[in-house]
C-alpha cells in the first residue's frame, strides 16, 4: 500500500531571536508541520528540526536596549518561541539555537574546508561607521534622504517612496539609526565566499528538480546578473562566532544560520542513537527538505548548496518556498490590529482553526495567501463544525443511548465506504505535493457525501420506531465510520481534534494505512463536544488586543522600519473627542515587578482621593524604585481593561523609541495628585 520506508529530515526557517512569532511566521511552521505529520503517518522515518536564529546586529542592539546580555535575551525568546510552537501543535523533534557548540563547530568546519579549497577571499572595503557607537553600520541602520527622489528618512539600501536601490554612501544627509550621529566611512578587511566558483554546479543544481519552477526562473535573473562574491564577515562588536584565526572578525549571521539546521540535527543525533554522518555526508541516501519563505530564496538556493557542496556535505533534496501572509488583503499592520502574534491569537481562538484555514489556502507555489477574517470564521464553521464534527454529534447520541456505545457488526453502505477509503490515495498525493488546499477540498467533498447519506437515512426518524433498531444502529455506525475516515485524513492538519476523536472512538492513534479497516462491533466512548464554532466576538477581541499590544510589543518590524511605515497616523478625531480625555496628575505610590511579564510594571497611582492600579510597558526603562514617589500624568477616565496580568484602571503617558529610551512624563513643580492637566 505504500512505497518503501523513507528517511527524511525536514526544517523550517529559523526564526530570529529578537521578536515574537506572529501569524505570518505560522504559515510556514504550520505548512511544514502538516507535511511532517503526514510523512510520519505514512510510516516513514521523519525528523523535523528547527532552532532560533540568535546572531546578528539587531539582536545585539536589542539586548543592549534591555540592558541584558544577548545570551539572556535569546534564552528568554527561545522559551517564548517554543511555548508558542507547542500551543500551535507545531511539533519539532528538536529545537536548538544557532548560538550553540554544535553550530560553532559546524560553522568552523565548513568555513575551514572552504578556505582550504580556496573558496574564501580577503579584501578591504569601505563601510559606513558610527563614530559615537564605534561600530560599522548595517545598511538598514543608516537613514537619510533618497538620492533619487529626495524623500527623507529612507534606508541605506533602498527607498520606500520611489523604490530606488543604491549604496548607503549615496544617501544624502545620512544618520546612524542607532546613535543619530553622522556616519563616517571607514576601511576594514572582509572575508568573502567566492560563489562564482560554483556557478556551473549551481546552474545545473537549480534545474535538477530541487526547486519549484517559479523559483528556478527567479534564479535565472540572478545568474544573468552574475554571481557576486558574498561578504561573510562582520567586525566586532558583533554577536556571533569569531572566525577562526581572524581576531575581531565574526561570521555574518546568514553564514551560520542555515548551518543551524545541521547543528540542531546534530544535537538531536548526539542525544539519540542517530548517526549524523549517515544523514549528512555527501553520499547520504536520506532526504533533506527546507521549507522557507520566498524572501530568503537567495540564501537557500544559492549560498547554502554551494557551501555544502564545497565543504563535502550533502545538498538539499529540495527547497520548498511559500508566499507571504496578508490579512484582509493587506500587509499585516499594527494599527489595524492585524499584526497578530501567536500568543494574542491563542488568547482568543483555538489554534486548529488557523491550521485548518491555512491548509485550506495553501498550495505548492509561492503565491501569497490571504487571511480574510470574515472568510476565516465562515469557512471554519461551515467545514469543520457544519460538515465534519456534526456527523459525530448527530450519530453518537443514538449509539450511546440505544446501544450502550456499541457499533454494528457490519458496514451499512459498502459503496460509500469504498469511495471514502479509495480517495485516500488522491488525498495522500495532494499532501505529499504540498497541495493542501486540494486535499482539504477532497476531504470536504467526502464530508458532503457522508452528510447526504445521513440526511437520506434520517436516523432521527428511524429512532422513533423501535422495530427499526438494527437499522438505526447500522446507519449511525456508518456515520461514525465516515467521521473516523474524515478525521484520519485531517489528522496532519488537526492533530488535537484527531487525538480527542481517538479517545472518543476508543481507538489507538490512527495511521494512514488504517483507512481501509472499518470500525465495527466496537465499543465507543461517550461523545464530548470536539470543537466549538468560531465566534465573531472572539475574532474581534483578538484584533482589539493586537491594537492594544502596539506599544508593548517590539518586533523586528519596529526596529527595521520607520514608525509611520507600519503605523500610519490614525483617523482624525474632533476637538470634542480630545476633550473627553481626562488627564490627571498622579503620584506613583508603588511600582512593582509582575511575575512573568517582560515589559510591564504594575503601578499604584494616587489621584489624591482615589488610587488606581495600572500596567505600564516601561520595565525596560525604569526600575520600580526609580518611580516610587514621583509624579506623572495619567488618562484617568479610560475604561478599565482586562489584560493578561489583571485589570488596568487607566494609563500613564510615556514616549520614546522604546527599550531604555522611554520616558514617563513628569509634571513641573507645584503639581498635586488629582489636578487636571490642561
Ligand atoms: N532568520 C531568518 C531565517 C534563517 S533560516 C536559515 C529569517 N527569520 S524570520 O523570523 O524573519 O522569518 C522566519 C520565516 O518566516 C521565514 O521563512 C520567513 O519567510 C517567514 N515569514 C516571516 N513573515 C512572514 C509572513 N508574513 N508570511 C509568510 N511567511 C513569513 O528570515
Ligand atoms: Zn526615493
Amino acid at each position: 500500500m505504500q512505497d518503501k520506508q523513507r528517511q527524511i529530515l525536514v526544517t523550517s526557517a529559523l526564526p530570529y531571536a529578537n521578536g515574537s512569532i506572529h501569524i505570518g511566521h505560522l504559515v510556514e511552521y504550520i505548512q511544514t508541520d502538516i507535511w511532517v505529520r503526514f510523512q510520519k503517518m505514512q510510516g516513514h522515518t521523519c525528523y523535523y528540526v528547527c532552532a532560533d536564529d540568535a546572531h546578528g546586529t539587531p539582536i545585539m542592539l536589542r539586548a543592549q536596549k534591555e540592558s541584558i546580555s544577548p545570551e539572556a535575551l535569546i534564552e528568554r525568546i527561545s522559551e517564548e518561541h517554543q511555548a508558542d510552537f507547542k500551543d500551535f501543535s507545531v511539533t519539532f523533534d528538536n529545537f536548538h539555537s544557532t548560538h550553540s557548540d554544535e553550530n560553532q563547530w559546524l560553522a568552523n568546519t565548513i568555513y575551514e574546508e572552504l578556505n582550504k579549497k580556496g573558496h574564501i577571499n580577503k579584501r578591504t572595503i569601505k563601510q559606513a561607521y558610527d563614530p559615537e557607537k564605534e561600530m560599522f553600520l548595517p545598511d538598514r541602520f543608516i537613514r537619510g534622504e533618497c538620492p533619487k527622489c529626495g524623500s527623507s528618512d529612507q534606508y541605506g539600501d533602498s527607498c520606500e517612496s520611489c523604490g530606488a536601490t543604491y549604496n548607503p554612501t549615496d544617501l544624502k544627509n545620512p544618520v546612524s539609526a542607532i546613535s543619530g550621529s553622522t556616519p563616517i566611512e571607514k576601511e576594514s578587511e572582509h572575508y568573502f565566499f567566492k560563489l562564482g566558483d560554483f556557478e556551473d554546479k549551481l546552474h545545473k543544481w537549480t534545474r535538477a528538480g530541487h526547486l519549484q519552477a517559479e523559483v528556478t526562473n527567479k534564479l535565472d535573473e540572478w545568474f544573468e546578473a552574475g554571481l557576486q562574491e558574498w561578504d561573510i564577515s562582520r567586525d566586532k562588536p558583533y554577536f556571533g562566532f569569531e572566525i577562526p584565526n581572524a581576531p575581531g572578525k565574526y561570521f555574518y549571521v546568514w553564514l551560520d544560520a542555515p548551518i543551524g539546521y545541521l547543528a540542531s540535527f546534530k544535537n538531536l543525533c548526539d542525544k539519540t542513537e542517530l548517526n549524523f554522518d549517515e544523514w549528512c555526508s555527501a553520499d547520504s541516501d536520506t532526504e533533506m527538505y527546507h521549507f522557507i519563505g520566498k524572501d530568503i530564496i537567495y540564501f537557500h538556493a544559492l549560498f547554502w548548496p554551494a557551501m555544502l557542496e564545497g565543504s563535502g556535505f550533502r545538498t538539499p533534496s529540495a527547497i520548498y518556498a511559500h508566499g507571504f501572509l496578508t490579512v484582509d488583503g493587506q500587509k499585516m499592520s499594527k494599527s489595524r490590529g492585524t499584526f497578530i502574534t501567536a500568543r494574542t491569537y491563542l488568547n482568543h481562538l483555538n489554534h486548529e482553526y488557523l491550521r485548518y484555514y491555512f491548509a485550506a489556502k495553501l498550495g505548492s507555489g509561492v503565491d501569497d495567501i490571504d487571511l480574510n477574517l470574515e472568510d476565516f470564521t465562515a469557512r471554519v464553521n461551515s467545514d469543520l463544525i457544519g460538515k465534519v464534527v456534526n456527523i459525530a454529534s448527530r450519530c453518537s447520541g443514538f449509539i450511546k443511548k440505544r446501544f450502550a456505545g456499541k457499533l454494528s457488526a457490519y458496514i451499512h453502505d459498502e459503496t460509500l465506504f469504498k469511495i471514502m477509503v479509495d480517495t485516500n490515495k488522491d488525498i495522500a498525493n495532494a499532501y505529499e505535493a504540498r497541495e493542501y488546499s486540494k486535499a482539504m477540498r477532497e476531504i470536504m467533498a467526502l464530508a458532503d457525501k457522508a452528510n447526504q447519506y445521513i440526511d437520506g437515512h434520517k436516523p432521527w426518524v428511524i429512532a422513533k420506531e423501535e422495530v427499526r433498531d438494527e437499522e438505526l444502529q447500522a446507519v449511525c455506525t456508518m456515520g461514525i465510520n465516515c467521521f473516523r475516515l474524515l478525521i484520519l485524513y485531517l489528522k496532519p492538519v488537526l492533530p488535537a481534534l484527531a487525538a480527542n476523536t481517538e479517545d472518543f472512538l476508543n481507538i489507538t492513534p490512527m495511521q494512514w494505512q488504517d483507512a481501509a479497516l472499518p470500525l465495527t462491533d466496537h465499543q465507543i466512548n461517550k461523545y464530548k463536544p470536539l470543537m466549538t464554532r468560531v465566534e465573531k466576538d472572539h475574532v474581534d477581541a483578538m484584533v482589539k488586543e493586537s491594537k492594544e499590544d502596539l506599544n508593548l510589543n517590539e518586533t523586528k518590524q519596529e526596529i527595521l522600519t520607520g514608525p509611520l511605515a507600519d503605523d500610519p497616523i490614525a483617523d482624525e478625531i474632533s476637538f470634542e473627542d480630545f476633550m473627553k480625555i481626562d488627564l490627571r496628575i498622579a503620584k506613583i505610590v508603588k511600582a512593582e515587578h509582575i511575575e512573568g511579564a517582560d515589559k510591564l510594571l504594575q503601578l499604584t497611582l494616587s489621584l489624591g482621593d482615589e488610587t488606581r492600579k495600572v500596567f505600564a510597558g516601561i520595565k525596560s526603562a525604569y526600575a520600580p524604585e526609580d518611580l516610587e514617589g514621583k509624579l506623572t500624568v495619567m488618562v484617568a477616565n479610560l475604561a478599565p481593561r482586562k489584560m493578561r496580568f489583571g485589570l488596568s484602571e487607566g494609563m500613564v503617558l510615556a514616549a520614546g523609541p522604546g527599550g531604555k529610551d522611554l520616558f514617563i512624563l513628569h509634571p513641573a513643580k507645584g503639581a498635586e495628585p488629582g489636578m487636571k492637566v490642561k
